[in-house]
């Protein structure tokens, strides 16, 4: 059996948060008079922080001062923070953990790759730490996704080539990000949004042993 390196997306792939960077970043909108909808979010996701403003003032014609942004920034964070302070385990999105705990049971690396500087403290919350040998986060990285940084640490730091690295990615930037590094990209949503993937599941629990092997095998 070969050796391959997962490298798994936080927000929207893990753990269901992606509806709650949503609805913080749709009440910011709301204060601009702008009404951002979820097909508009599908830009936002895999995306930072401070690019994702940015991307919202565009949509919304805002001219914000440099202090304004930072404030509004600060407020998003907070309201996400408290989103996830309410989070538990049931958080969890299906069957992940069966996933996970199968490549550990074949020995193959496995990593975070995300764009949140929130990443460590909601995998803690959700007991969910253990299960990667190495973690990338947004503060780890300069350059956001679709750059392909945080999956070519992610590869780096389990020490595996990148041609061996499979990435799960539920957004059209880190699909793209994973492609930029050279490595195997699997999406999880829907086809439509997600088409540049090699695969596209709706979620894992259509990703089933033998496709798991197989991937491994390559
Ligand atoms: C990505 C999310 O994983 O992390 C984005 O898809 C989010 O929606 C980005 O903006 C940064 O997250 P955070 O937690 O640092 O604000
Ligand atoms: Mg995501």
């Amino acid at each position: 059996m070969k050796k391959k390196a997962f490298l798994f997306d936080l927000d929207g792939v893990i753990v269901d948060t992606a509806k709650f960077h949503y609805l913080a970043w749709r009440n910011l909108a709301k204060e601009m008079n702008f009404n951002f909808t979820e097909e508009q979010n599908e830009l936002f996701k895999g995306v930072s922080r401070v690019k994702s403003l940015e991307i919202l003032l565009d949509l919304a014609n805002y001219r914000a001062t440099e202090e304004q942004k930072t404030r509004w920034l600060k407020q998003k964070n907070m309201e996400y923070l408290t989103f996830i302070d309410g989070m538990d385990e049931r958080e969890i999105l299906p069957d992940v953990v069966r996933v996970l705990d199968f490549l550990h049971s074949k020995d193959q690396g496995v990593a975070l790759g995300s764009a949140s500087k929130n990443a460590r403290p909601i995998l803690k919350k959700l007991d969910l730490l253990s299960k990667f040998h190495a973690i990338v986060d947004g503060n780890d990285v300069t350059a956001a996704k679709p750059d392909p940084e945080v999956f070519l640490k992610g590869g780096e730091a389990l020490q595996i080539e990148r041609s061996h690295c499979i990435v799960f990615e539920d957004s059209i930037a880190g699909i793209q990000a994973a492609k930029n590094a050279g490595m195997l990209s699997i999406g999880i949503g829907d086809t439509k949004t997600l088409g540049e993937a090699d695969y596209v599941f709706r979620d894992f629990t259509e990703i089933n042993t033998d496709f798991l092997i197989n991937l491994i095998d390559k």
